[in-house]
């Protein structure tokens, strides 16, 4: 990548052209935004472009600069081709959740590795495509049979999906699409020679500006909101995944312009700025926001996490979180009461 502007032979400035794969989501369209500011020329993509409750928050930003969305799905062959054509960087952020599957097999592993195929099968395709930044996910990394504490996770680990699939716990076909897909999407990066990046973000929370309250923010801010199911979600994820890590949106979105625009880069990389377990959160929810009552009993569960998620490769390379536990929390709260989900 030659960064945000090419210089040409003939002294003529060319903007970059990105294009977001999934732009409505709650990272995509933060991802859209800040691009946009730094002068990027954006394609972006929705399944249903016609929707305007779900893209308003997308036209809104044509302001900004040039954006253009277009139609594409995931499992569909050659929907990602119009999109991807002319961009020299694809952002492939889009991912198929569907939390409440019977059947995550056909509702979230299948079709996320067919969008896999489906969008780097475009890239290389249009001959432009210089990088690809692929989301990934903690998922993909921490969720192993190991036991004990102490443990640090990094680009080397990957999550055992054999172990997923035999004990089938709560919500396995989620962490299992992601780290199928990362698979997948590393060995067609082999075999077509294309430069591949993954970003590997913990649980994303800070504000949104999609119609809807994102499902990560809700989970990032159950101990605060009281909501019962959410927290026992919480318990299970640290009990499964082996702590609680989480991130600010923005830092995950700058992360991935850095990777895409850092001609060094290269691999896998963890974006992780906090790592923590529910209790501790609790305390230090507790003490920060005293007006939430929040729980601060969790019976049996470990107080302390099993694990970390390293970002050492990252901030190694250059990048530098701007947001700690306390401006995460605070941005997010901010967020909440925005909508008035938290009081004052
Ligand atoms: N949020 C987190 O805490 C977190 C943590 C780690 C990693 N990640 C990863 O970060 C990425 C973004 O997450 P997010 O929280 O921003 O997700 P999100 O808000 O739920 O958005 C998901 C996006 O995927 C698109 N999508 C779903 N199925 C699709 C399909 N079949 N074809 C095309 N598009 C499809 C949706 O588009 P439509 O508008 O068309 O429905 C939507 O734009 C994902 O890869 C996720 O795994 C998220």
């Amino acid at each position: 990548m030659a960064g945000l502007v090419q210089q040409h032979d003939h002294e003529e400035k060319k903007s970059m052209k990105a294009c977001v794969i999934g732009g409505t989501g709650f990272v995509a369209s933060l991802l859209v935004k800040l691009l946009l500011r730094k002068g990027y020329l954006v394609n972006t993509t929705a399944r249903d472009p016609g929707d305007e409750k779900k893209i308003s928050h997308l036209l809104a930003l044509k302001d900004l600069g040039e954006l253009k969305v277009f139609k594409a799905n995931l499992t569909d062959e050659g929907s990602f081709d119009a999109a991807v054509e002319g961009c020299d960087v694809v952002f492939l952020v889009a991912t198929p959740v569907n939390f409440a599957s019977q059947d995550p097999e056909a509702d979230m592993i299948k079709p996320a590795m067919q969008g896999v195929i489906n969008v780097l099968t475009a890239c290389t395709k249009a001959k432009s495509v210089k990088r690809v930044v692929m989301t990934s996910s903690a998922a993909a990394v921490s969720i192993n049979s190991l036991t004990g504490d102490g443990l640090v996770m990094s680009e080397e680990d990957w999550t055992d999906v054999d172990f997923l699939y035999s004990k089938k716990p709560p919500l396995w076909g989620y962490p299992v699409s992601k780290t199928l897909a990362e698979k997948e999407a590393w060995k067609f990066a082999k075999e077509n020679n294309l430069d591949l990046i993954t970003v590997i973000p913990s649980l994303i929370t800070g504000a949104a500006f999609t119609p809807d309250v994102p499902s990560s923010i809700g989970l990032a801010t159950c101990l605060l909101t009281g909501n019962e199911s959410l927290i026992n979600g919480m318990k299970g994820m640290q009990l499964l995944s082996g702590s609680i890590s989480i991130t600010h949106v923005e830092d995950v979105c700058r992360a991935h312009i850095f990777l895409a625009e850092n001609k060094s880069a290269s691999g896998r990389y963890i974006c992780c700025a906090v790592n923590t377990s529910v209790v501790d959160l609790a305390k230090f929810l507790s003490n920060k926001y005293p007006q939430y009552n929040v729980p601060t009993d969790f019976g049996e569960l470990p107080s302390k996490a099993k694990l970390i998620l390293s970002s050492e490769k990252l901030v190694n390379e250059g990048f530098e979180f701007k947001h700690g536990i306390g401006e995460i929390y605070d941005s997010t709260v901010e967020y909440l009461k925005s909508k008035d989900i938290l009081k004052n």
